[in-house]
């Protein structure tokens, strides 16, 4: 069917005309519905949404059948004039002179019974269901998160840089490197940035990247995905305090971005969440490990925090908090140690409260040649792959430190989600690899 349909607004731009003014819109059918002789459509661009109301004695035949014709999904023009009406959500709405189907939508399978029949039936259909008004508030948010990350980090100095993710080096461990053949010689995906950008500094001072992390992470718990984005950051000059500080100017930088641009957003997903001021709380490992014991979940000095018990110590504050001091046996092999300790690291974990749990780890780095390659050797960690990463403490490095925060993790806190799958467009966890 030929028409002269133009699109000449988006609907955000269509809801703030005045009434009376002739628009030309296009979108997705969200719902139909009629009241007496009129029809009305909910549509949605993207920007927004709007209810398009069509009368049979104000359209063509041609307009008023195709109207009637259009499924839910479909792709649609609607030309007609902007009027104010209260009853119509957000008070304004499109009265229909001429509409034309698109592209046309078959009957749409994500029907309430269906997602009912299998607990992964969203999942399985996440090209389609990510078109719902709670999975787009969710990826509007975590856009913002990154858009504050990148503002935040021009203004202060901070330089982007990429990094390879196909590498020969485990940053964080090998139990969680997925392995690949490269030519003839094995590598991997990279599992952190954070190497690399300790070369970069060198060069730069102050660096951050943005990309994502693979993990072939064995748990099947609601924070974790086998890929990931992630933001690091890395300084010269800067030891373990400076690097928490700007841990809670960026993360504060987050909340403040998603309340000023996404307040419909957070509504639409029904979440409020406390505004983190300064100083963040922190408490040590030590009292980490007697919260966790008062609530009933014991483990030995020197293990990594299990997910139980940062669960349990989550819920107990209203704002992301540090937890200082880590085992070194809990910790990866480029951490440095206290002076007066060397069984404890400079390090810490960012926890988002009400029991979500860890969203950020950093610390100060070793950057003494000899401690570093006792380190290597100790840990039997490959002396060749890492050759490159040792000699950066042959040609001047300084104290320097440097964080990782998971993009998905701050997503579905600011968000509420139960599940971290929520957080990604098309989530990679240990049972799905599509769609
Ligand atoms: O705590 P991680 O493993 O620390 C590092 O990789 C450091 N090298 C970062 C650095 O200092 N530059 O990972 C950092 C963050 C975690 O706190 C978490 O938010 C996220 O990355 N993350 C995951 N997110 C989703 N699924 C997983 N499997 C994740 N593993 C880590
Ligand atoms: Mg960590």
């Amino acid at each position: 069917m030929k028409s002269d349909f133009e699109r000449t607004h988006t609907i955000k731009e269509a809801l703030a005309l005045p009434s009376g003014t002739k628009a030309g819109i296009a979108g997705w059918i969200v719902s139909k519905s009629s009241i007496g002789g009129i029809k009305f459509a909910m549509l949605r661009d993207g920007t927004g949404y709007i209810q398009a109301a069509s009368k049979k004695d104000r359209v063509s035949e041609n307009a008023f059948r195709a109207f009637e014709q259009a499924t839910r999904e479909s792709a649609v023009g609607v030309s007609g004039t902007i009027r104010d009406d209260k009853r119509a959500p957000g008070g304004k709405e499109i009265s229909v002179s001429d509409f034309v189907i698109l592209a046309p939508a078959e009957p749409w399978p994500i029907t309430k019974s269906a997602v009912k029949s299998s607990g992964s039936f969203l999942y399985d259909n996440r090209h389609l269901a990510l078109r719902g008004r709670k999975v787009s508030s969710v990826l509007k948010i975590r856009a913002n998160v990154i858009y504050a990350t990148f503002d935040y980090f021009v203004e202060n100095g901070f330089t982007l840089i990429s990094a390879p993710t196909i590498v020969q080096n485990a940053v964080e461990g090998g139990s969680t490197l997925f392995e690949l053949q490269y030519f003839g010689k094995k590598a991997y995906l990279s599992q952190s940035a954070q190497l690399y950008e300790e070369a970069a500094i060198a060069a730069l001072g102050k660096v951050f990247i943005f990309q994502p992390a693979f993990r072939a992470e064995k748990s099947k718990t609601s924070k974790h995905l086998t890929e990931f984005w992630m933001i690091e950051a890395e300084q010269a000059f800067a030891n373990q305090e400076k690097n928490m500080k700007l841990q809670e100017e960026l993360v504060r930088a987050m909340a403040q971005r998603v309340l000023d641009h996404c307040s419909e957003e957070l509504v639409i997903l029904g979440r409020k969440f406390k505004f983190p001021e300064n100083p963040f709380p922190r408490i040590s490992y030590d009292e980490a490990r007697t919260i966790a014991s008062r609530s009933g979940v014991d483990f030995e000095w020197g293990e990594d925090v299990p997910t139980e018990a940062e669960k349990l110590i989550s819920k107990q504050f209203e704002v992301p908090f540090f937890i200082t001091g880590y085992p070194l046996s809990a910790r990866s092999f480029y951490h440095m140690t206290e002076e007066s300790n060397d069984k404890v690291t400079k390090s810490a974990d960012l926890i988002a409260p009400e029991g979500y749990g860890e969203i950020a780890t950093g610390g100060q780095r070793v950057h003494d040649y000899e401690v570093m390659m006792k380190r290597i050797r100790s840990q039997e960690l490959p002396t060749e792959s890492f050759s490159w990463y040792l000699d950066l403490r042959r040609y001047g490095m300084p104290e320097h430190s440097g964080f990782g925060i998971g993009v998905e993790r701050t997503t579905r806190w600011l968000c509420g989600l139960k599940h971290i799958r929520g957080a990604s467009l098309f989530p990679r966890t240990i049972s799905r690899v599509t769609p």
